[in-house]
């Protein structure tokens, strides 16, 4: 079996897209920060309601996190709905199915438009299924079918889930469906463009000002300045320290795989609720299958060859697996009461807005969130906008985890400090190995790769200064702060960092 390329399926369905760089100071009403799901969505609504929209991506369309998304489009998220409804209610638990329903909706007729255009995104009709191989848990379960159904979707309870081993309980909720999303960021891109929208690739933004509500925003990017009237904030986490976001989601990796099967995939797209959590679906027409797992803090487990390895054994202990074709890492972020923020950023003088912390389910919820931003951006109020809102308060039971999560926060801006006093010294590290090591007693982020050359990179994250932690199966310096990431060249790799880390080389053995 050849070894598996370690990229996103998806991103082998399709080159990069070529949209040029911003090279000139222009002007637009609106300026969307990223070009994945919820960007381009929102630009392209915004747009159809008469606005002019400018969208600038650090890097090329698609290719973030919605590009490595399982892509499922799907309004069952895990055990959603009992949460909702005990913690904010039931009529919050309908709103949240809605909004979610109605993404889907809106996914489904974006994949129509790109058939018009000859971009077939694979999109499929299939069931959403969370089940339980924990007997102890069945009745959780059972409630969770419940609250689903009470939120208005088709959901049901059953024992059986046509997977290859015994569950004991599942939600079951009908008519959900799958996507390519990399071939639909493809396709929203080109009806954007081709109706006039601006799209500028490998245009990072460095920072945002919108003085006050009176007057226009600035926008920053290396070396040119938009004006616009109001900015959307689609980067996965907002990179701007406004409205305390750092502090209410946590960033968390996950990994996937891709295989071809000698068998018939199930027919539909499963997660369950124990431990290991494995989410499932079906790719090539039934004879594919993604399988993703392993989750964990970003910057918080360094072998994380590990975590593919353990993904692979399961797969091949329950699926006839011909070939393990791709292998690729994620990232999310969670917020602390499980609901995404979307809407206006507090502190943003009513022109700056964003969706974030969408928990791993942001394809649809993307969606979503552009129907909810383009009408707030148009100035009417939304029904579903105060559940999602970022100026929620916190109720008391996400305070703890708000607590858990800044002390985790805490104890590695200070413990990894401690730690440092102890660090190897440089020419300790042997070869393909990295760590963070004293040099000329300094302490720096040092990676030796198999020719014996030393990579240095400054060894603290310039977003706001935590210790960096090596990650082996990526070669990736993470953040385990706020999840910024760096390649062994300091080169940025994701926010909410803008800039990457100080770098040099040393060519010695
Ligand atoms: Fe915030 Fe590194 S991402 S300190």
């Amino acid at each position: 079996m050849d070894p598996p390329q370690h990229v996103p399926l998806w991103l082998t369905s399709a080159p990069l897209t070529i949209y040029p760089e911003l090279k000139k100071d222009i002007s637009a009403d609106v300026a969307v920060i990223g070009g994945g799901i919820t960007g381009l969505a929102t630009a392209l609504l915004l747009q159809r309601s008469g606005v002019k929209v400018v969208v600038l991506e650090a890097n090329h369309i698609g290719c973030g996190v919605t590009g490595a998304s399982t892509a499922k489009v799907t309004a069952l998220h895990g055990m959603i709905y009992n949460h909702i409804a005990n913690q904010f209610g039931s009529e919050a638990a309908r709103n949240y199915a809605e909004a979610n329903q109605a993404g889907l909706k809106l996914i489904a007729s974006f994949a129509s438009e790109a058939k018009a255009l000859g971009i077939d995104c694979q999109y499929e009709r299939k069931p959403a299924i969370t089940f339980t191989q924990d007997k102890g848990r069945v009745n959780e379960v059972r409630q969770e079918a419940k609250a689903a159904k009470n939120a208005g979707l088709a959901a049901s309870f059953l024992t059986e889930a046509g997977l290859p081993f015994d569950i004991d309980g599942a939600v079951r909720v009908e008519n959900q469906s799958q996507i390519d999303p990399y071939q639909l960021c493809h396709a929203l891109a080109r009806l954007f463009w081709k109706a006039g929208g601006e799209i500028y690739e490998e245009t990072r933004v460095q920072d945002v000002t919108c003085a006050n509500p009176h007057s226009n925003c600035q926008v920053q990017t290396k070396g040119q300045k938009l004006e616009v009237e109001h900015v959307v904030l689609g980067t996965l986490i907002p990179f701007l320290d406004r409205g305390g976001f750092f502090a209410r989601t946590s960033p968390s990796r996950s990994y996937g795989i891709a295989v071809t099967l000698n068998e018939t995939a199930p027919d539909g797209m499963f997660i369950n609720i124990d431990t290991p959590r494995r989410s499932i679906r079906s790719i090539s027409n039934g004879r594919g299958l993604i399988v993703v797992g392993e989750q964990h803090k970003t910057g918080q487990v360094t072998d994380t060859h590990a975590c593919y390895q353990a993904l692979e054994s399961w797969t091949k202990q329950w699926f006839s697996v011909r070939s393990i074709d791709y292998r690729w890492s994620a990232q999310d972020y969670l917020s602390v009461d499980s609901l995404p923020y979307i809407g206006k950023i507090p502190q943003g003088n009513d022109r700056m807005w964003t969706a974030t912390g969408f928990n791993k389910w942001g394809l649809t919820t993307g969606a979503a969130a552009a129907i909810m931003l383009t009408d707030m951006l148009k100035g009417n109020t939304h029904p579903w906008s105060e559940l999602f809102s970022p100026s929620r308060i916190d109720i008391l039971p996400s305070v703890k985890k708000l607590v858990t999560e800044n002390t985790n926060v805490l104890k590695h801006y200070v413990g990894d400090r401690l730690q440092a006093l102890n660090s190897p010294e440089i020419e300790q590290l042997a070869s393909g190995e990295a760590a963070l090591v004293k040099n000329n007693g300094e302490r720096v982020a040092a990676y030796r790769d198999e020719s014996g050359e030393v990579h240095v990179c400054s060894a603290i994250c310039p977003h706001m200064g935590c210790y960096v932690q090596w990650n082996t199966a990526e070669l990736s310096w993470d953040c385990p702060c706020h999840g910024s990431r760096f390649d062994y060249t300091g080169k940025l790799l994701q926010g909410p960092a803008v800039d990457g880390l100080n770098y040099s080389s040393i060519k010695h053995k």
